[in-house]
Formats: structure tokens, C-alpha cells, sequence
């Protein structure tokens, strides 16, 4: 499967790096503004091919994302220390303005992946820009904070995150949602199997694992100046969903309706494969994270009702 990427930043090349490793694609094209940066990052994730598998990794130019299954967009800017997701909308409008309607000029056949931030925002632009129907215009969205949560709880139970079976939803950013009600630790809530482990999930361990999801890039970027492998391997995840035709369940961010909020773009559990999303699934919550999703959804509609196209 061939996958484009626009934007050889960090994010963008992460991207290209876990698709290499992973050995979801056959081919990864790498495109940016600054050529030389393309080419540089495409051959250095070239020489991880060996180590891997057979993906041929090349930079290019729009027209060399002809045929191209899945395009992600990882262009734009990213955060500065302390920046708000929300406070980069701006910038990354205008971004998206010109590449949007490059990608769909070369191949309008493709699914869209949206990474750049704020991603569910930038999300719904692009899919009024493309026109296309909602399920092939996902954002990365919650994907990389549900991995953040599953993490750790995991890292609290002294269990696989893999076993851990919680979900981060609504906006990717301040205003999210843990589902605490409904995550399990196998077929288990993670509440009684904490009491059992002797581990409880006090409120103290909640708010630390709270703070720990929703504040994580910015400690990270005050840290490192960016996050890049945690979102790479998530876009490379909904790749791999969609090249398998896998139905997979994941918490990513496509246009619908939610919770009484109309037409807006945040994330819920979807089920994801070879078109893009074909379902979703709202899962029972708490008052509370019922009231905090609805107010999520509210604010990324209040939002991106504001962008002019
Ligand atoms: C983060 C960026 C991808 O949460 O928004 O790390």
C-alpha cells in the first residue's frame, strides 16, 4: 500500500519511520515545503529498511502522491512551550487552505489522515475543503492520549497496556474525557482489579493519571520542544487498520454527531478499515463524562464554526 505524507517534520517522518518498522506500507513518499528536509528525512528512514522490511521511502512532490491509499497530513506548525493545540488553529488554516487542494488534486481517491494540531479541528476543515464523506477524513484525535491512559494504568496494575481496555474522548486536547466508568483491565473494571491487586485507584492515583494523559505534551515539549514517536506510531496504527481492512476500534476523529452536537469532529471509539470509518461506538458513560464530552464537543463546534474558509 502506498502512503504519502505531507510535512517531513518530526511528526511526519516519525510517521514514515513507524509505517517502515511496522511494514504497513510498500511505499512512503515523503512531501515538504522544504525539499531538502524531505530528502534527508526519507533517506535516513531509508536506511532503517534493512532492519525491517521491503518499503521503498522516497521524498517527492505532490505529483508523486498519485495512487497513494492513505495521505496524512502532518504539516503546519506545532506547539510552542506552553501553547494551547486550540491557539495554533490560525496558522495551520492557512496551511491547509493550499495542501488540501493539492492532495486532492493528485489523488482524490485517497483516505485522509489529519495529525496536524488542533487536530479535530483541522480535521473538519479538511473535510470541507475535500468534500469528501466523513469516514475517509480522520484525525489522529484521541488515539495517542487513549494510549497515554492505557499506559498508565497499565504502569498502576502492573498489567500490559495492551490489556488495558480504556478510552480518551472528545477533543485532543484540554477539554478531553478519560472514561474512567467503563475501562477494563481484561474483562474487568479496572476498579475492582486495582482493590484486588491491592493497588486502589484512589482519587489521589486517578488525578495523578489525569494529569498525566492531559498534560503530557506539554511536559514533553517543555522538555524536547515537540512530541513525535507516540503520535508517529499512532498514525502508522490507523494505517495499518486501514490497509488490513482490520475493523479495528479506535478513538479517532471524524465529523458526526455527537451527544446532541451537531456535525463536529471529536473523538469517540470508530470502527476503522479499509474505507476509512464505518461506525462508531458511544460507550456508556457517567453523568459526569457524559456532561464533559457534550461540553468538548460543544467547544471544538463554537470553534471551528468561527474558521472561514
Ligand atoms: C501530543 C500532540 C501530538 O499530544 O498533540 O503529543
Amino acid at each position: 500500500m502506498k502512503v504519502g505524507i505531507v510535512g517531513a517534520g518530526m511528526v511526519g517522518s516519525s510517521a514514515a519511520f513507524a509505517l517502515v518498522m511496522r511494514g504497513t506500507a510498500s511505499r512512503v513518499v515523503l512531501v515538504d515545503i522544504d525539499d531538502k528536509r524531505a530528502r534527508a528525512e526519507a533517506e535516513d528512514i531509508a536506511h532503517a529498511v534493512p532492519f525491517a522490511g521491503q518499503t521503498v521511502v522516497e521524498a517527492g512532490t505532490y505529483e508523486d502522491l498519485e495512487d497513494s491509499a492513505v495521505v496524512i497530513l502532518a504539516c503546519g506548525v506545532g506547539q510552542k512551550p506552553g501553547e494551547t493545540r486550540l491557539q495554533l488553529l490560525g496558522r495551520n488554516a492557512e496551511v491547509f487552505r493550499s495542501v488540501v487542494g493539492e492532495v486532492m488534486r493528485v489523488c482524490p481517491g485517497a483516505i485522509l489522515l489529519v495529525a496536524s494540531n488542533p487536530v479535530d479541528i483541522m480535521g473538519q476543515i479538511t473535510q470541507r475543503l475535500s468534500g469528501l464523506p466523513a469516514g475517509r477524513v480522520i484525525g489522529s484525535g484521541t488515539i495517542l492520549d487513549t494510549a497515554r491512559f492505557r499506559w498508565l494504568v497499565g504502569r498502576h496494575l502492573g498489567i500490559a497496556p495492551r490489556s488495558v481496555h480504556a478510552y480518551v474522548l472528545g477533543e485532543h486536547g484540554d477539554s478531553e474525557v478519560l472514561a474512567w466508568s467503563n475501562a477494563r483491565a481484561g474483562s474487568v473494571s479496572v476498579e475492582s482489579f486495582a482493590a484486588q491487586m491491592g493497588r486502589p485507584l484512589t482519587a489521589e492515583v486517578r488525578e495523578r493519571i489525569d494529569a498525566g494523559v492531559r498534560r503530557a505534551a506539554y511536559t514533553i515539549i517543555e522538555g524536547k520542544g515537540a512530541t513525535w514517536y507516540g503520535i508517529g506510531a499512532g498514525l502508522a496504527r490507523v494505517v495499518s487498520a486501514v490497509r488490513s481492512d482490520e475493523q479495528a476500534v479506535l478513538t479517532v476523529s471524524t465529523v458526526s454527531d455527537v451527544l446532541g452536537v451537531r456535525e463536529v469532529a471529536c473523538s469517540v471509539p470508530r470502527v476503522v478499515g479499509a474505507g476509512g470509518v464505518s461506525a462508531e461506538l458511544v460507550p456508556e458513560l457517567s453523568t459526569e463524562e457524559t456532561e464533559g464530552l457534550r461540553a468538548s464537543a460543544a467547544l471544538l463546534k463554537e470553534t471551528v464554526e468561527a474558521v472561514p474558509l
